[in-house]
């Protein structure tokens, strides 16, 4: 499945009252959006039809995100769906994530683009090939060792993979307390010491197994205040039955 079918499907079956992207390009992901929609790039020249409620920055994310205000465009509303596709550099785009998880709902979902990178060269930090997905696979191991609260999916899409995320805590300051450790261990010269697991894409979840497995509908039927606490009991069990548990620990994707 191409990442962008997958998107459509989960703006489908989510039903976002507000929509964040990281990385806007052309519009092609953005256009996916038919509610309020915050796109954020320092770089963007549309081409797609947009829809719904847009407001566009021609600024980098960490500027966005450093203003008093970054839900005054959705007049407060948190963000329910986000799409982190901006610098692929680990650092930025888990810094993408510390903040796109602060302005979410905790019945939220966010995605990353470029998690599962098909070799070393594309996964350089210094960019030298056409596609590029930099070293942003480096959250998946990082969420997985400091923030076990969370589900981390791997997902086989085409072209370079993606990773939802949900059972969000926008209380959480786990990363931020960490952050510094966190860049000592994972931001590492190239070339970059991809493991054979996201390489080979072994344990990483079918798009369709994920779309099915009723968690998208169990997140779209929670009300809006739901706690991270809340939804965790709902939300694990349906995981390991629909699933199956053995994406969840992956002794080598951590190592
Ligand atoms: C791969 S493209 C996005 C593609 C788009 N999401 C799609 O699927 O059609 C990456 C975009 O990230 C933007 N970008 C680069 N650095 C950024 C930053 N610091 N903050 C936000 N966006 C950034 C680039 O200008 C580029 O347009």
């Amino acid at each position: 499945m191409r990442y962008l079918d997958f998107l459509r499907t989960v703006h489908e079956r989510l039903a976002p009252k507000a929509y964040l992207e990281i990385g806007v390009r052309n519009g092609n992901s953005l256009a996916l959006a038919s509610c309020r929609a915050v796109g954020i790039d320092p770089a963007f020249a549309i081409h797609a039809e947009l829809d719904g409620e847009v407001a566009l920055f021609r600024t980098t994310s960490d500027e966005y995100f450093s203003r008093p205000e970054p839900l005054a465009a959705t007049r407060g509303q948190r963000f329910e769906l986000c799409f982190i596709d901006g610098l692929h550099l680990f650092e930025f785009a888990l810094r993408d994530f510390i903040f796109a998880e602060r302005h979410s709902s905790a019945r939220g979902v966010i995605v990353f683009d470029d998690v599962l990178p098909r070799n070393v060269a594309e996964a350089a930090r210094e960019r030298h090939t056409h596609q590029w997905t930099g070293d942003v696979f480096g959250v998946l191991q990082v969420l997985e060792r400091y923030r076990p609260d969370l589900l981390v999916v791997p997902l086989d899409t085409e072209p370079t993979g993606l990773l939802a995320v949900v059972g969000l805590d926008p209380e959480s300051t786990v990363l931020v307390d960490h952050f510094e450790e966190i860049l000592a261990e994972f931001r590492r010269p190239d070339p970059q010491p991809v493991p054979g697991e996201i390489l080979d894409r072994i344990s990483v979840v079918a798009p369709g197994r994920f779309l099915d497995a009723g968690v998208l509908e169990l997140l779209a039927g929670q009300p809006s205040d739901v706690s991270a606490a809340g939804l965790a009991p709902s939300l694990r069990p349906l995981v390991g039955e629909r699933l199956g548990s053995g994406f969840l620990t992956r002794p080598g994707l951590t190592g």
